[in-house]
């Protein structure tokens, strides 16, 4: 790994320090970033959570969280302690104003007040305003201090402009970072890149070459430990409304004035604002909501989505959404983008599907099959664009065969992949919000999910089981099949 400049000593203040999020993916993502040199050993990582914990405790907790996150290769004695060195731990229940926060206020100390002071708020998002409340209250809010909000924000508008109110209170919007890891994939931010770098693409990106756009985030896994908070959120509100909304955002945005996060931020929220709104009668036209039932993934047998909740519980929530999103703009006139998401699908895979124009003519005996377009994601990112070319079999016609120009990057550039979160976490602290969501951006999203949601309530789209390692319900692939459109995995056949 090439020398990376070292960010400021920082505290991180993890609200929510015992939680799944801080041991799978913060502090293996902070390890990283320590271990390439980029983290001053004088920075401090200070977990906080009600468990009655000693510092020691914490560490071992944070070791084992190394051991089982980190892969073996980055692991080595002698870093993984002098990083547990800066590990700390206050207990802490950070909405309750009788708390201990003097043992905080101790820990800071006074020379603290000019570092920087991250407070990383992974709890319940009903508890960011209270968190925020009391900072401002104990004065532990300095002028190098941000905050930085887990999402999902609210379930709905009204809820997201509550909690974004009474965060807002405390911070400026400028030390506000709501995150979306998606926004740290690499091949996420690539998106930018490949747009706005290579002129080839560009001047294709519009409704002129354009038949439709997918974008899929598909998981094999269940619900894993976390059905009481999925079992109120479902795929819309975990997924769809921000991960996939934000990509797409990405995929269709006008070129941004410069690399500057308002300007980036200004362009994405055009697309947000420009997106068609499905109504609450039209959800059955636009949706598709599906529910896993029993199924095989791999060779392995997997219950249904109610048996993961737990014996006796029956539930309406979606864990497969699929949904066509229309941008009212020249650009992408006529053009759909499907969006869809699921748990316990046949594969995970998370990736950009460009399908372009047919040819207006074929000279050939056999038609060529349409450009097509793939940015993939998640695993093994990589771009590739499918041709075709002439079947070299010898024949005595000259006719077509399919072939993929295939980049993966991991092996073209030979560097590990980081995880998102890797260069989020470290963007705060450099104060860099371009990849996190400003305030109107979450308005915008809610404001279109809302009506779907509200449709679904209502019952006026069906809430279809489909096996678990399948791609979905059946209403998925009507939802193309209208148009004459078929989702990636079809097309392969
Ligand atoms: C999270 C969702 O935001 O993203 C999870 O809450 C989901 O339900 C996860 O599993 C998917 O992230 P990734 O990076 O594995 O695609």
């Amino acid at each position: 790994m090439a020398h990376l400049p070292p960010v400021d000593t920082f505290d991180y203040i993890v609200f929510g320090g015992t939680g799944d999020l801080t041991m799978r993916k913060l502090l293996p993502a902070l390890y990283h970033r320590y271990r390439d040199g980029q983290i001053p050993e004088d920075s401090r990582i200070i977990g906080t959570a009600r468990s009655p914990l000693s510092r020691a405790e914490y560490q071992q907790r944070a070791q084992a969280a190394l051991g089982e996150h980190v892969k073996p290769d980055a692991l080595d004695d002698a870093t993984v302690q002098r990083f547990l060195n800066m590990v700390y731990y206050v207990s802490l229940n950070g909405a309750e104003a009788d708390s201990d926060w003097p043992a905080l206020k101790t820990l800071f100390g006074d020379a603290s007040t000019s570092r920087i002071r991250v407070y990383y708020l992974a709890t319940s998002p009903a508890l960011y305003g209270q968190i925020c409340e009391n900072l401002s209250r104990e004065d532990l809010i300095t002028a190098q201090s941000r905050v930085v909000l887990e999402k999902p924000i609210g379930t709905d508008l009204a809820s997201a402009e509550a909690i974004n109110d009474s965060v807002g209170r405390h911070f400026p919007e400028n030390h506000i970072f709501r995150i979306d890891h998606y926004l740290g994939k690499e091949t996420v931010q690539n998106l930018i890149a490949l747009r706005f770098a290579n002129p080839v693409f560009e001047r294709l990106w519009s409704c002129d070459a354009i038949d439709y756009v997918q974008i899929t985030a598909a998981e094999t896994v269940g619900v894993e430990g976390r059905g009481a908070y999925y079992d109120r959120s479902g795929a819309l509100r975990d997924m769809i409304q921000n991960h996939l909304l934000q990509v797409l955002c990405l995929v269709a945005m006008d070129p941004p004035v410069s690399l500057e996060a308002d300007a980036v931020r200004n362009e994405k929220l055009k697309v947000l604002r420009a997106l068609k709104p499905i109504s609450a009668d039209d959800v059955a036209i636009y949706t598709s909501r599906g529910q896993y039932a029993r199924g095989t993934i791999g060779d392995k047998t997997v219950g249904s989505y109610l048996e993961d909740l737990g014996e006796g519980v029956t539930s309406e929530t979606e864990t497969f959404v699929a949904l066509k999103a229309e941008i009212l703009t020249w650009r992408w006139g006529n053009v759909p983008f499907y969006l869809r998401s699921g748990k316990r699908m046949a594969e995970k895979c998370s990736e950009i599907v460009i399908q372009f124009k047919s040819a207006p003519w074929s000279i050939f005996s056999n038609r060529p099959e349409p450009n097509r377009l793939i940015i993939r994601i998640q695993p093994d990112e990589g771009v590739m664009l499918c041709v075709s070319t002439k079947d070299p079999t010898p024949t005595d016609s000259l006719t077509l065969r399919d072939a993929d120009i295939n980049v993966e990057f991991e092996k073209a550039f030979n560097i590990r992949y980081p995880d998102a979160y890797e260069r989020l976490l470290l963007d705060v602290v450099r104060g860099d919000p371009i990849l996190f969501i400003r305030r109107d951006e979450v308005a915008a999203a809610w404001r279109w999910i809302d009506p779907i949601l509200q449709g679904w309530k209502e019952r006026k789209a069906p809430l279809e089981p489909y096996a678990a390692g399948t791609w979905g319900p059946e209403g998925a692939r009507n939802l193309l099949s209208q148009s004459g459109h078929l989702w990636h995995e079809d097309m392969k056949k």
